[in-house]
């Protein structure tokens, strides 16, 4: 089976984050967020992913090179000219997707974060004869997704209005779906959505059915869903009683340590908090709600909750780094400064403190 990730985008809403790294390569509970849906598909038989890019290919393309053989499996790059949208791509990646296998193939957005229940999409997909199939989601708020009307049951869309202004419903399309190659007959090679454009076809033909995802679901996209999804995915590791999780009279909740990171003495670390490779976190430190990414120095006795501290950043002694403050790459704050929702870009370094939710270039 073949899969295809959409990853174009400039992925601003994750900005500074995205000013250093293409969208899916932004760890998340330590590691890239891509690598979470390449390992699950991997897992349930996919062979061949193709990433969809418009932006920054050969950097992705570098990355993700060291993973293939680590994986076993092959990722290859349909590049784009210019934006094709969310159906354009698969359009020009038709020779790869339309093999002489005739398989349905899987297509995702790369900013959803779940327990990619792909093998049960494949037995849903079976049993119901039609030519696509799509995960859904209840949320509380709809608007800001594509919403889809479904008949309770069978799974059978009646409707699928992408964003919409009134209320419709609060099933929303989760971002992944595994398609017939016959639904690239349906797609020309031009800027197209497959949200606006194909699907509502395919649901007036009675051919489009929808699941209801097991489990969580979370689109990352933005800094406070990207905190709220990191909680989801740290109860569902519970939940699976995963030996990832760290214990210890230091630990409040759940948190995930990588191997090589080096906790020093009297900390108190949780709850939902995730501490990448290489990171050094000092004696009597406070974390909570927040991730700290990868080769990052924290200081004696400061505190951080509700935030994002992005690669190779020093947070100083005595610190207070609250409100959803997120720090770009290589971002250095000063003993005893505080940072109440500061959004910092790269390379900068704070000498005094942000008193309110500010940009800081
Ligand atoms: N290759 C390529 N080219 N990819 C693109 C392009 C493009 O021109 N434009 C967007 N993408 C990718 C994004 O990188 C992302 O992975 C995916 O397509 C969806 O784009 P977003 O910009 O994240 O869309 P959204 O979050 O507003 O809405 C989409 O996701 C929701 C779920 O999170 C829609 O699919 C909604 O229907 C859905 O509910
Ligand atoms: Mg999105």
């Amino acid at each position: 089976m073949k899969a295809l990730i959409l990853v174009g985008g400039f992925g601003t809403r994750l900005r500074p984050l995205t000013l250093s790294v293409p969208k899916p390569l932004v760890d998340f509970a330590n590691k890239p967020m891509i690598l979470h849906q390449i390992e699950a598909l991997k897992a349930v038989g996919v062979t061949e992913v193709v990433l969809a890019i418009n932006y920054q290919p050969e950097v992705m393309m570098n990355f993700l090179r060291e993973f293939e053989s680590k994986l076993g499996i092959k990722i290859t790059c349909s590049r784009e000219t210019e934006p094709l949208g969310t159906a354009g791509p698969l359009a020009l990646a038709r020779d790869t997707l339309n093999d002489d296998s005739g398989e349905p193939f899987f297509v995702l957005n790369s900013d959803v974060i779940s327990e990619y229940p792909f093998k049960e999409m494949i037995e849903f997909h079976k049993s119901h004869g039609g030519e696509a199939s799509i995960m859904v989601t209840k949320v509380d708020e709809p608007s800001k997704y594509g919403v889809v009307v479904m008949e309770e049951g069978t799974g059978k869309v009646e409707r699928f209005v992408e964003k919409p202004k009134i209320f419709v419903g609060n099933k929303i399309n989760a971002g992944i779906y595994l398609l017939n190659p016959s639904v690239l007959d349906r797609i020309e090679l031009r800027p197209t959505s497959i949200e606006k454009e194909i699907f509502p076809n395919i649901a007036a033909e009675q051919k489009l059915y929808a699941m209801v995802l097991p489990g969580f679901w979370m689109d990352i996209g933005q800094p406070r869903d990207y905190i709220t999804g990191l909680r989801l995915y740290l109860d569902s590791l519970r939940k699976k009683s995963s030996p990832k999780l760290a214990s210890g009279s230091h630990i409040v909740g759940n948190v995930i340590v990588d191997e090589t990171a080096v906790i020093g003495e009297g900390c108190l670390l949780g709850p939902d908090v995730a501490i990448g490779p290489g990171c050094v976190v000092e004696s009597g430190v406070r974390l909570s709600r927040c991730t700290i990414m990868r080769g990052i120095r924290i200081k004696k006795h400061s505190c951080i909750s509700s935030s994002i501290i992005g690669w190779h950043c020093t947070v100083g002694q005595w610190a207070r780094v609250e409100n959803m403050t997120i720090l770009g790459e290589d971002v250095h704050v000063c003993d005893e400064i505080y940072s109440n929702g500061g959004v910092v870009l790269p390379h900068k370094e704070i000498k005094s403190s942000i008193l309110k939710p500010e940009i800081v270039m």
